[in-house]
């Protein structure tokens, strides 16, 4: 029984350790690891799905509460930077409403992730493209 709880925590400590040396922040290794927005909302009044050129694909899920985002899911089969990038974006958004939802870019997420590899930018760029994108289908 211990070895069985101990395997998944080393194996959490050299997924961080892995992660670490490649150039991801404390910040963006957290949201890895704990996925807090990773999921689907069934009942969601907006969702898109988009294919980054890299073959990765996520989708995002927004249920509006009152006019500002109640809750929302990214679901994401990629990388390491895609999945914190796109953590990030859900508590950025979360409680607010779709006119500053709009206005997240690239910059604004980087700045929270604080430090992810640079051949990972294009994965922070993923995720608010399909943020945008589902915004806009909800917009027409
Ligand atoms: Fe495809 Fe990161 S490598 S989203």
């Amino acid at each position: 029984m211990t070895e069985i709880q101990a395997a998944p925590q080393a194996d959490t400590a050299s997924i961080e350790e892995m992660l670490k040396a490649s150039g991801y922040s404390k910040t963006a290794i957290d949201y890895y690891i704990t996925k807090p927005h990773m999921g689907q909302i069934p009942d969601a009044d907006i969702t898109s799905e988009m294919t980054g050129t890299c073959g990765d694909t996520m989708g995002i899920y927004i249920k509006m509460n009152n006019g500002v985002v109640g809750d929302a899911k990214y679901q994401v089969m990629g990388c390491a930077g895609a999945v914190s990038a796109a953590m990030a974006v859900v508590d950025l958004i979360k409680g607010k409403d779709l006119e500053y939802a709009r206005s997240i870019d690239d910059g604004i997420v980087f700045k929270v992730l604080e430090e992810i590899p640079v051949k990972k930018h294009h994965c922070i760029q993923l995720a608010v493209k399909t943020l945008h994108k589902a915004l806009d289908a909800y917009k027409d």
